[in-house]
């Protein structure tokens, strides 16, 4: 079970992470303040690894899901390549030390700077997702006298039953190619001196918790690669199954690693057994950072009305966007183990930025002893939690702190407000 607390827990009174006294990370380096688990991240790595043995798959981490360097430069140290979707994130990946040959650029709206940036570090390849971007490719490619190494990302059309806004694998959905689509596409650049196509990708969408679907892209991907393999001179040696592993954050119950594993190593592992060269990676992201990073917060006020209370946090939307944006709940608990106990009161716990949405409780059963100067943590933001943080209502992002065992340290400095006009003029 990928769980909330299975790395935060109570001890001695109080939430510890590993080693450390949540409480005294606070007291040194202030809230709002996200707080990760150094174990989380590698347990989960090298569980998916490990239950993924037969393959020896290239595990790249969705940088998107949580993109500090130190994170990076820890995963990259277990053996972890990278999947990115930005210029930024190949600069990231490549700051934290990752080789370019273990780097996969994903994402739907590919920029000639950017393609230009990746080819010249070598990246090892491109997922595309639209002819226009392979002809891009192409062009850049020839130009610098480089060959681009392609896989053509799939859209099977399939629903992956998870919130519409993290679903991307449908015939509705921006992302991918169609069957003819990648058709045409093999037509007109099957034989080209700057390309490659040896790959084809899936990824159907974020915050799966049902296998089912995970199993039919499977099937759909080998049969898609089937139909290259006849119908084109392309020979594919690379598939790429994207991420998607859904967690706990409340009461789901997700997809346990060797279950997802068995299904993977079914259906894959007699393509390598039937050509050695045959490579197979994945692009997990949630499933590795999610439960390893939670949010601390302050409660700044109380207001105490007869039908709910409220408890204004001093993190809010621009900290942690994932309530407002996808109703995504986050369980929230008290620093201190006492405040769990005696009489609760519905009360919804909000921050401070002025929009309604900026919520991530409403109604819930809380204790009235929780009070101003209190803390609370909301758990299973190790993943999209900073990455998608911003400035809005002119709000510096929070700080980042890395836990291992009976140390930690701050990854990311609390933003100042001369960072927030840093490039503004007058
Ligand atoms: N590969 C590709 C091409 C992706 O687009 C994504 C996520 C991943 C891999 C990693 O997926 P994961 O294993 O983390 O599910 N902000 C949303 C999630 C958006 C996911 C976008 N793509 C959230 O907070 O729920």
């Amino acid at each position: 079970m990928n769980a909330p607390q299975d790395y935060f827990k109570y001890l001695k009174g109080e939430i510890y992470c590993e080693g450390v006294a949540i409480s005294k990370i606070v007291k040194s380096v202030g809230t709002p303040v996200y707080v990760y688990s150094q174990k989380a991240f590698v347990d989960r790595f090298i569980s998916l690894k490990k239950a993924l043995k037969p393959l020896n798959p290239l595990i790249c981490f969705a940088v998107k899901s949580n993109s500090n360097l130190a994170i990076l430069s820890l995963l990259g140290r277990q053996g972890a390549g990278m999947d990115i979707v930005s210029g930024g994130e190949l600069l990231r990946a490549r700051k934290a030390g990752v080789p370019a040959s273990k780097i996969i650029f994903s994402g739907v709206g590919k920029s000639h700077d950017e393609i230009t940036q990746a080819l010249k570090v070598g990246v090892h390849a491109f997922n595309c997702e639209s002819a226009q971007e392979v002809a891009r490719i192409a062009t850049i490619a020839t130009q610098l006298k480089r060959k681009a190494k392609i896989g053509l990302r799939f859209n099977p059309d399939i629903d992956a039953k998870t919130h519409p806004f993290i679903s991307t694998g449908k015939e509705e959905n921006k992302f991918g190619l169609q069957k003819s689509e990648i058709e045409s596409v093999f037509k007109e650049f099957a034989n080209h001196p700057g390309l490659e196509i040896s790959g084809l990708s899936i990824h159907i969408g974020s915050q799966i918790l049902d296998l089912s679907p995970l199993r039919e892209s499977f099937q759909k991907l080998i049969a898609l690669r089937e139909w290259v393999h006849q119908n084109t001179p392309a020979k594919i040696l690379h598939l790429d199954i994207g991420g998607g592993l859904g967690i706990q954050y409340q009461s789901e119950s997700p997809i346990e690693v060797d279950a997802y594993a068995k299904s993977v190593v079914e259906a894959f592992l007699p393509l390598k057994n039937a050509d050695r060269r045959f490579k197979l990676s994945l692009e997990p992201g949630r499933f590795i950072a999610g439960n390893a990073g939670i949010l601390v917060s302050r409660i700044e006020y109380r207001k105490t009305r007869a039908a709910r209370d409220f408890l204004v946090i001093d993190a809010g939307m621009n900290d942690l966007l994932r309530p407002a944006l996808y109703e995504a709940r986050h369980r929230l608990v008290p620093l201190l183990a006492s405040q769990n106990e005696g009489t609760t009161r519905p009360t919804d716990i909000v921050g401070p930025v002025c929009e309604s949405s900026d919520c991530f409780e409403s109604r819930a059963q809380i204790s009235p002893a929780l009070d101003a100067g209190d803390y609370v943590a909301l758990l299973s933001a190790g993943a999209y939690g900073f990455s998608m943080a911003s400035n809005y209502n002119s709000r510096p992002r929070p700080a980042e702190v890395l836990i291992h065992k009976k140390s930690y340290r701050v990854i990311r400095k609390r933003e100042t407000l001369a960072d927030l006009i840093r490039g503004e003029k007058r």
